[in-house]
Parts: structure tokens; sequence; C-alpha cells
């Protein structure tokens, strides 16, 4: 005797382990969508800047290209290579990247109610390559580091030749610096470091500093991933604006006190 599906199943077919999910949509999203924008995205990114990086000129005063800060004196064509691994290690380390790249290239689930492929098996991130994820606080450290020369070379975009001013590059560098502080101050090992590991901050050394910090450092850390796309974005604005000034095809537009 056969057994017809009832209608709810007609409407929802059981995944693989028997879990219901919408037919092809969550929310009314298509559930694949997030995934596939996520891989091009970052592959689009990755392949941008290993190029940019590869052009051997990130300056046309006053501007420097995030992708060449700070500046070294040694590599030669490679030289922003011996910087780059930093915000590299940051990003891949990232809890919040290291969602979206699982979910994305790994399909490990692909979605929320979505298997992963059934040969998996989880190891966690015990072993080379994903171990190296444990060392995301390390990464924070030096990136500040990196942060605090972005901040300088904006400062250094406001100087045209001795007169203080301000060019569209300015803005650009400007928007840029302020987003990615957002992004390395919104980390959740910042917040953690801040605040993470006081029981009580009313007993501990400058405590309420501290819990002031934390529910400051608190209130970015849901914006997190919202900061992680915007400052990838507005690196790659800046350093495409400065390759345009370079390759001369406009001029800066500049207000010169
Ligand atoms: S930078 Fe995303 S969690 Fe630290």
């Amino acid at each position: 005797m056969s057994v017809q599906p009832s209608s709810a199943t007609r409407r929802h077919p059981p995944s693989l382990a028997g879990t219901f999910v919408p037919a092809n949509t969550l929310g009314g999203q298509v559930w694949w969508f997030q995934p596939v924008a996520v891989v091009v995205a970052l592959t689009a990114f990755g392949i941008y800047a290993f190029w940019a990086a590869l052009q051997g000129r990130g300056y046309i005063a006053p501007y420097l290209s995030p992708f060449y800060s700070p500046q070294v004196p040694w590599g030669g064509l490679f030289a922003p290579f011996w910087v780059l691994w930093v915000p590299l290690g940051f990003r891949a380390s990232c809890y919040y990247y290291r969602k979206a790249y699982y979910r994305s290239f790994f399909w490990d689930p692909p979605a929320c109610v979505r298997l992963e492929p059934s040969n998996r098996k989880y190891s966690g991130e015990q072993r080379f390559p994903f171990i190296l994820n444990n060392f995301h606080r390390f990464f924070l450290y030096l990136s500040i580091i990196v942060i605090l020369f972005l901040w300088w070379d904006t400062i250094r975009a406001f100087d045209f030749s001795g007169h203080f001013g301000i060019g569209l590059g300015t803005v650009l560098m400007l928007i840029n610096v302020v987003l990615l502080s957002f992004y390395t101050f919104s980390c959740h090992s910042f917040r953690h470091l801040v605040g993470g590991s006081v029981a009580c901050f009313s007993c501990a050394a400058a405590g309420n500093a501290r819990h002031g910090l934390w529910q400051r450092i608190s209130s970015i850390n849901g914006r997190h991933p919202l900061f992680a796309w915007l400052s990838l974005t507005s690196l790659l604005v800046v350093d495409v604006y400065l390759r345009l000034l370079l390759a001369g095809v406009f001029t800066d537009p500049r207000w010169v006190a």
C-alpha cells in the first residue's frame, strides 16, 4: 500500500536527516544566495588586494594606499606583503569571518537548517591551517599597531605641501580609517581584553572606567559583521581611487587653505 505525503510534507520536503526546511528559501531569501555572495565578494577582494600589492606604487601625495601602510624599506616588489599578513591573519581568524567562510567556502553547513556534506569529520580547529585561528588575539595586537599607522597616514593626508587642506582622497582615507577602527575595536577579543576576564568591576583596578569602556565596546560589538564588510569596502574604494589618480584618469578635487 503506498503512503501519500501530507500536504505539509509536500510543501516542506524533508532534508537528508529528516529535518524539515522550507523548500528553497529561508525567511523569503533563497538559502544559497548569502554563501554564494560571500564567496564572490571575498574572492574578488582577495584577488584585487593581491594584484594591488604587486603594483609597486601606492602613494600619490599626500595619499598612501592602506595596502602599502606602514611602508617598509625592504622586500622590493613584495614589500607590502611584510605587513599585509597582519590584516589578512586578523580577518581570516576573525570570529565573524570564520562563520562566513566556513559556511560559504566549505559548506559546513552552508546555512541554517541545511546539512553539511555527509562525509565530513569535525576536527575543530586543532590542525593546520585552522589551528592558527587560535592566535586571533595576537593578530589583534598587531592590527592595533597597523591602525595607528593608518591614522598617521590620514593625518598626513591633510598636509598639502605644508598647507592644511582637504581633498576627496583625504575624506575617503578618513572614512576608511574610522571604519577600520570600528571593525578592530568591536572585535570579540578586544571586548574580552577590556572586560571579559573581570568578575567584579567595582573590585577591579580602574573598574569604573573599564566597565564604561566595556559597555561601549559591547554596543559596537553587536555590529561587528557590518563593520567587517563596510571596512573591507572602504579599503577597496581608497585603493581604487588612488590608482585612478595615479593613472591620471582624473584629478583630486581639493580645498586647500
Ligand atoms: S576581528 Fe572579528 S572577532 Fe576579532
